[in-house]
Parts: C-alpha cells; sequence; structure tokens
C-alpha cells in the first residue's frame, strides 16, 4: 500500500512550487511535475510523481511489450525509434489546417512552457554546459539546425526528444504529458499562434534568490584545477578530470551552511560533484543549480578531514575552438565553536553492493534494504548515483505500519546526477525500512559488479540524513 507524503495542503503548495523550481533550475526532472498531475488537487506528495502519467510516461518510450516495465529499456539497435503506438494514442491528428487560433495558441504556449521548463537552462542565448543552440524563441525553433542545416531546429527537437540512446533533455526522456503536445506541434508544422512570444503564460519561474550567509566564520574557494594553471578542452573534445582536494578548513571536521558554483565558461561546463574522502557525495553542480538547496536554521553540514575528490565534466563537443575554464565552488564554513546544533551529512548506506548484472540483462533489479532501528532520521534530500548501466532509481520507505512512501522514482542518467530536496523531510523511525532499488540494463558481454570504476557499477542514494550517520543498518545497507 502506498501513502502520500503528509503535510498540510498549503506546505504541499509551497513544496509544489519548489518542485517547479527545482526542475526548471536543474532541468532534471524525470516526473512529471504534480501541477500537471489531473488527480494534483487530491494528490499530497509533491515527490511521488503521478501515477498515472508516470505509467503514461513509460507506455509512451518503452518497447512494445515492455509498457509498466520498471525501467525504459533503450533500444538495442541503437535506432532512434518512432513515436511508439502509446505515444499515438496521446497525440491528436495532425489538425493544423482545421486548428482554430486560440487552438495554436495554447498548443505553440504550452510546448513553450514545457521547453522554458525543461531545456532552457542549457538551451539559451549564452549556450550553457555545450547546448548547441537556443530554444527560448519560436525564431530559434524554425532556424536551421545547427547538426544538419537542411532540417529545422523543431525537427530535431523531435529527433532528440524520442532518442533513447541520447535523449533531451540528457537526464531523460519527457513525460507524456510534456511529450504529447510537443509531438503534436511539431506534426503540425510548429506554428507560432497570434502571439509567438506567449506572453500569457506569465513570467518565467525564476530560480530562487540563494541567501549567503553573514556569520560565515571563513569562505573558502575550492576550484577543480591543479594549482592556478586552468583547464584546457580541445575543440570537440568531451573530457571527465578529477581533482584531489586537500580541505583549506585544515585537519578538523567542520560544518557548512552554504554553498554556491564558481562557473567559469558556462559554455562548456558540464557538471561538477566534489565527494568526501570515502567517497561521498558532498555538493553537486548541474546547469541552473547554482547553489544549495537552503538547509534547516538549526542544521550545518559536515565538513570532512580528510581528501576530497572533484570530478568534472566538460562538453565541447559542438565547439569549434580550444576552451579554457577553471570553475569550483565556494563554501561558507562555521568552525566547531559556532556549530549548529545539528549536523546533517550525506549517508553511504543507502545503496547495494551485491551488484551481479549478468550480461545483456535488460531491466535487472539490484535493492539495498536499510532496516533502521533507534533514534528518528530525517532524510532531507536524495541524491541516485550509479554509473552507464543505471537506468531507473527507486528509492521507497516501507514504515513499520506498512505502508509505503515513494521518495524518488525516475530515470536515470549518467551525466546528469543531482540532488532532489525533500521538503518537508521524510521521517525514518525504529522499525521503518529505506529500501534503494537500482535498475540496470548490461548492453556487455560480462557480468558487471560492484565498483569504482565506470566499468563497474554502484547503486548508491547519497540521501542527506540529519543527524549525520543517523540510520543504524549496517554499512552500505547490507
Ligand atoms: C543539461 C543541459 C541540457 C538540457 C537541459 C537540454 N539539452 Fe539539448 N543539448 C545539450 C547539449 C550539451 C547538446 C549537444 C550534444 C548533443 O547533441 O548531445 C544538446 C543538443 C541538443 C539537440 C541537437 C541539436 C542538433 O542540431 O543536432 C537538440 C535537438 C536538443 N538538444 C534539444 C533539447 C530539448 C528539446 C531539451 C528539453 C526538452 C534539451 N535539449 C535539454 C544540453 C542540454
Amino acid at each position: 500500500m502506498t501513502t502520500r507524503y503528509s503535510g498540510s495542503i498549503r506546505q504541499v503548495s509551497r513544496s509544489r512550487r519548489a518542485w517547479a523550481v527545482a526542475c526548471v533550475v536543474l532541468a532534471a526532472c524525470g516526473g512529471a511535475a504534480p501541477s500537471s498531475d489531473p488527480s494534483a488537487a487530491t494528490s499530497l506528495l509533491p515527490v511521488i510523481p503521478p501515477p498515472a502519467a508516470a505509467a503514461a510516461g513509460r507506455a509512451a518510450t518503452a518497447q512494445p511489450g515492455t509498457a509498466g516495465a520498471a525501467a525504459v529499456a533503450p533500444s538495442s539497435t541503437g535506432a532512434v525509434p518512432p513515436p511508439t503506438a502509446a505515444t499515438a494514442a496521446t497525440t491528436p491528428p495532425a489538425t493544423a489546417s482545421t486548428a482554430t487560433s486560440a487552438e495554436t495558441d495554447k498548443l505553440w504556449c504550452g510546448v513553450k512552457k514545457t521547453l522554458d521548463a525543461r531545456c532552457t537552462a542549457c538551451h539559451n542565448p549564452q549556450k550553457t554546459a555545450g547546448a548547441p543552440m537556443s530554444l527560448k524563441t519560436h525564431a530559434d525553433l524554425i532556424a536551421p539546425a545547427v547538426s544538419d542545416p537542411t532540417k529545422k531546429v523543431y525537427e530535431v527537437v523531435g529527433t532528440r526528444t524520442h532518442d533513447q540512446q541520447r535523449p533531451m533533455p540528457p537526464q531523460g526522456v519527457l513525460d507524456a504529458p510534456e511529450l504529447g503536445p510537443l509531438d503534436s506541434w511539431i506534426a503540425a508544422g510548429a506554428p507560432a499562434g497570434s502571439d509567438p512570444t506567449c506572453a500569457a503564460n506569465g513570467p518565467e519561474v525564476q530560480p530562487t534568490e540563494q541567501v549567503w550567509p553573514e556569520n560565515c566564520d571563513a569562505t573558502y574557494k575550492v576550484y577543480a584545477a591543479n594549482g592556478a594553471a586552468p583547464n584546457s578542452i580541445g575543440a570537440g573534445a568531451e573530457t571527465h578530470p578529477q581533482f584531489m582536494v586537500t580541505p583549506p578548513w585544515g585537519n578538523e571536521e567542520a560544518q557548512a551552511i552554504a554553498w554556491r558554483a564558481l562557473t567559469d565558461n558556462a559554455k562548456v561546463l558540464h557538471h561538477w560533484i566534489l565527494y568526501g574522502p570515502t567517497g561521498e557525495f558532498l555538493f553537486g553542480w548541474a546547469p541552473g543549480k547554482d547553489n544549495n538547496e537552503p538547509l534547516p536554521s538549526d542544521t550545518g553540514m559536515y565538513l570532512p578531514s580528510g581528501t576530497m575528490r572533484m570530478d568534472v565534466h566538460y562538453n565541447n563537443v559542438t565547439g569549434s575552438s580550444m576552451e579554457m575554464d577553471k570553475s569550483g565552488v565556494e563554501i561558507c564554513v562555521l568552525e566547531r565553536a559556532n556549530f549548529r546544533p545539528k549536523t546533517a551529512s550525506v549517508t553511504n548506506r543507502l545503496a547495494s553492493r551485491l551488484i551481479n548484472i549478468p550480461a545483456r540483462a535488460v531491466d535487472y533489479d539490484v535493492t539495498g534494504t536499510c532496516a533502521h532501528s533507534g533514534a528518528p532520521v530525517n532524510l532531507l534530500s536524495v541524491s541516485p548515483h550509479a554509473h552507464r548501466t543505471a537506468k531507473h532509481m527507486k528509492f521507497t520507505v516501507e514504515k513499520a505500519n506498512g505502508m509505503t512512501i515513494v521518495m524518488h522514482d525516475k530515470d536515470f542518467n549518467f551525466e546528469e546526477q543531482t540532488t532532489y530536496a525533500l521538503d518537508p523531510p521524510i521521517v525514518v523511525e525504529s522499525g521503518d525500512k529505506v529500501i534503494t532499488t537500482c535498475t540496470f540494463t548490461n548492453d556487455t558481454d560480462r557480468t558487471i559488479t560492484f565498483g569504482e570504476n565506470t566499468g563497474n557499477e554502484m547503486c548508491f542514494n547519497f540521501a542527506i540524513t540529519e543527524p549525520m550517520n543517523g540510520l543504524s543498518c549496517g554499512g552500505f545497507g547490507l
């Protein structure tokens, strides 16, 4: 039995707005925003994708016969699948010639909303993270495509939003309620409607401004670079350099109360992750996510005393010249005397290390269970982490009373690994089980096992827990 996240309606609408903002700024929401759920009025759980929409999303992208499977199997041929029957069912026949202008306006302005929510964090005039073109205006969409000028941009949008090997957005295919209207609009020849700017859509949701704390004992800048030299990223290159980082706050643990990105060359920076000494996720950046989610005012984030590692992903695939970058992160740190009363940290216990994915296995589930006993623990956020074979992640809490809370249920993409805030936090009580399920599709002829290399696999939910290390289950959830 699945329960809804409890909380007052007021909290929920706040959360729903936060969710929408997160979707805009992270451009990383595999699930439908709750507000697009027809049953949203009765849905109290912003972190549960609406079941109908989620199921429809899968049906629209799954291979025939796998609709409803736990994850979307990419086409083994690598071919771009044509829209499936399920997609067609949600797509009204092209009505360009007969559509009234009001219908056209509604169609294009709905599509524009989707592009603004899911694409323009990268596809903007600054061309963030290596995106080759802007998708901000109607004129952008009817311009010649960068990769093939005989086609229009909207035509390649139609191809890439159905491309399961190289999906756009990179996080994974759009949900059916977004994809259906986009397909109809493309099939109708990308009409602009009476107001191409869609003023009626209202102002675009802006990411919430971060309030930088005034009471930092120190502010440290950590760069993903060796010394003073910036990184160079050659024309046409995609690179994943790693840098060891000595904690600038010294060899005493500290508390962080805020961080913000120091983005140098947004054209090529795709994402970065800062890991702690035991490989735990500390902070991560993706286009649009320039700072941390707000922490509760009585809570600080644990900062380690050992050597950290910063992994960066650069994308200059569509660039015609070498690019330089020296990006990093600025961290607001408290010394021990001024610590906030509660310390949160990213847990490495929500995981499975028992990974044995047979050759060519499709939609292969690996599950780790953390049975908690002891004082309640707050989960403040979830963050999926795995390598290239992982296709889907589902995190749930099975309450001692038999209810199940779904915290996260989304397709997974190695290139986009983000943190999703849980607002309000989910409380794990004694007797509850926190379940981490990763679904893998192994395209190779070898068994894939647990390991640090990208050729091996992992299955983690790097959740922020408070109190830190509060979960009582054995290491790595075994
Ligand atoms: C996280 C950044 C990011 C987001 C979000 C994103 N893209 Fe992209 N997009 C890229 C990058 C980088 C490329 C170039 C590399 C490639 O083709 O994969 C690209 C390429 C494309 C191309 C190929 C252009 C061509 O000329 O071949 C299309 C089409 C596209 N994106 C559409 C979209 C759409 C539609 C969305 C939203 C539904 C979206 N993208 C969201 C980063 C992003």
